[in-house]
């Protein structure tokens, strides 16, 4: 299997510049080298702030999943309810559908192919779905588990979303202790969450303190749903381990984050403060999600490391070919020259599909006949690149052999260390978010004084 592929022979910096910047992080890459050697020990510490990317070495905390997942699975499991928000949900959500892609909602559930609900925010349209499907498609409680994932253990939404859905399942199924069996809590060891939780005696699964939501993909929290889903997690965090070989590695030329972080550095640098990650199989969209996360929260900060006001950040945004060609180009190609662009395609997408020879409306479009779809793509995604280059738009590019477990873990781990280098960069702290901590303190004063 190929590992993933990072070009950018068109981007605007020269190598100078990237070995120059490169050699800048020199002791940083040491250091993220020094956190990996943890990886061998029996026992990992998460003692670092850049601890998460022990997470796919970590057998113990792998085998504490599969027990909860042995104790909890049942042969008749159709839906697990995920209700988390932000990094306790996008990069599971990412996962899922980069594997099972965009029509997988209008598959029915089934026990071989078990659907995971994400429950998010607040919305009545979303519950009153998930009430309808407990009603119509649910027989008995073990067709489903519920999955709340907090690491604070005090998230507004996801608390509330909890109590809804746990009331739906106690109305719909009676009996001592039933739908209490059906419950699996992630938070960090010790919440508020985790204590009254152990007390009820739900299930329990933990997050290790050093690890930011946004990069706990490959902790508990993804790696539970994902296993009962049927994703085969030790290709993904295969992916994940091979990755982080590859970016601790001293040499810019060799190390695909570092690389990817000087380029979008050295360009922002130069006035461009938007990075729009274009993706070419619409199944990736979730993962553009979860990277819009990543990027927004880990160096969009009022302050730096050393204490000055910053203000820095720059603006991720994601975009799907071809899609949105047909709705953002023009505006890309002919608007504001404020962008950093990654393209980002998988190539061998499952069956190929051909357009049919003896065409409907054979004098529309010439050339398409008896092609197959994948070959329509290429030449779109080629031209688009062709398009750039000559408007002198900067831009690299992710090539995937395949989306697979194994790619993905890939590319997950890629863009995280990617960030910790970024973040290092711009003199920012890539690991915390005290403003969005500032909204959830304001929303509890009001749900207080309103009560
Ligand atoms: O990265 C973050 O810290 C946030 O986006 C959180 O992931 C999000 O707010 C959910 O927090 P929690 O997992 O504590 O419920």
């Amino acid at each position: 299997m190929k590992e993933i592929e990072f070009t950018y022979k068109d981007a605007l910096v020269s190598w100078n510049e990237m070995e120059n910047t490169a050699g800048n992080l020199s002791l940083y890459t040491e250091h993220l080298s020094d956190v990996a050697k943890e990886a061998s020990k029996k026992k990992i510490n998460y003692e670092e702030a850049e601890s998460s990317i022990n997470l796919p070495f970590d057998l113990e905390a792998q085998k504490s999943v599969m027990e909860v997942v042995e104790r909890t699975r049942t042969n008749f499991l159709k839906y697990i309810i995920v209700v988390g928000i932000g990094g306790s949900n996008l990069g599971t959500k990412a996962v899922i559908d980069g594997l099972r892609g965009t029509v997988d909602s209008f598959l029915e559930a089934s026990k071989e192919t078990p659907k995971i609900i994400f429950v998010d925010t607040t919305s009545p349209k979303l519950l009153e779905g998930i009430r309808k499907i407990l009603e119509e498609n649910v027989e008995t409680p073990e067709e489903v588990i519920v999955n709340i994932i907090s690491k604070s253990g005090t998230t507004t939404e996801t608390i509330a979303n909890f109590e809804i859905v746990y009331s739906f399942l106690k109305e719909r199924f009676k009996g001592d202790g039933v739908v209490e069996k059906r419950v699996v809590v992630t938070t960090d060891y010790g919440s508020k969450l985790w204590r009254q939780a152990s007390e009820r005696g739900f299930e329990l699964l933990t997050i290790p303190k050093n690890v930011g939501g946004r990069y706990s993909v490959f902790s508990m929290v993804g790696l539970f749903p994902l296993v009962l889903a049927g994703v085969n997690v030790e290709q993904l965090l295969e992916g994940a381990r091979i990755m982080v070989g590859r970016c601790v590695k001293k040499e810019v030329s060799e190390n695909p984050a570092l690389a990817s972080a000087v380029l979008v550095y050295l360009h922002n640098q130069k006035g461009i403060s938007i990075n729009n990650t274009f993706f070419f199989n619409p199944h990736l969209e979730s993962v553009g999600r979860w990277y819009r996360q990543l990027m927004g929260e880990s160096i969009g900060k009022k302050y730096g490391v050393d204490g000055s006001e910053v203000n820095a950040g720059i603006t991720p945004i994601v975009s799907i070919g071809s899609t949105d060609l047909h709705s953002m180009a023009q505006l890309y190609l002919g608007g504001p020259r404020d962008k950093f662009t990654t393209f980002v395609y998988a190539h061998g997408n499952s069956k190929e599909i051909v357009v049919p020879t003896g065409l409907v409306f054979p004098e529309l479009i010439e050339g398409i006949e008896g092609k197959e779809l994948s070959g329509i793509m290429n030449a779109i995604f080629d031209g688009v690149k062709e398009a750039y280059k000559k408007n002198g738009l900067p831009s690299a590019e992710v090539i995937l052999e395949n989306t697979n477990e194994y790619t993905l873990g890939q590319f997950l781990q890629l863009k995280m260390l990617e960030m910790m280098y970024l973040a290092r960069l711009l003199g920012v702290n890539a690991f915390d978010q005290p403003n969005v901590e500032d909204y959830k303190k304001e929303t509890k004063k009001i749900l207080l004084e309103n009560r």
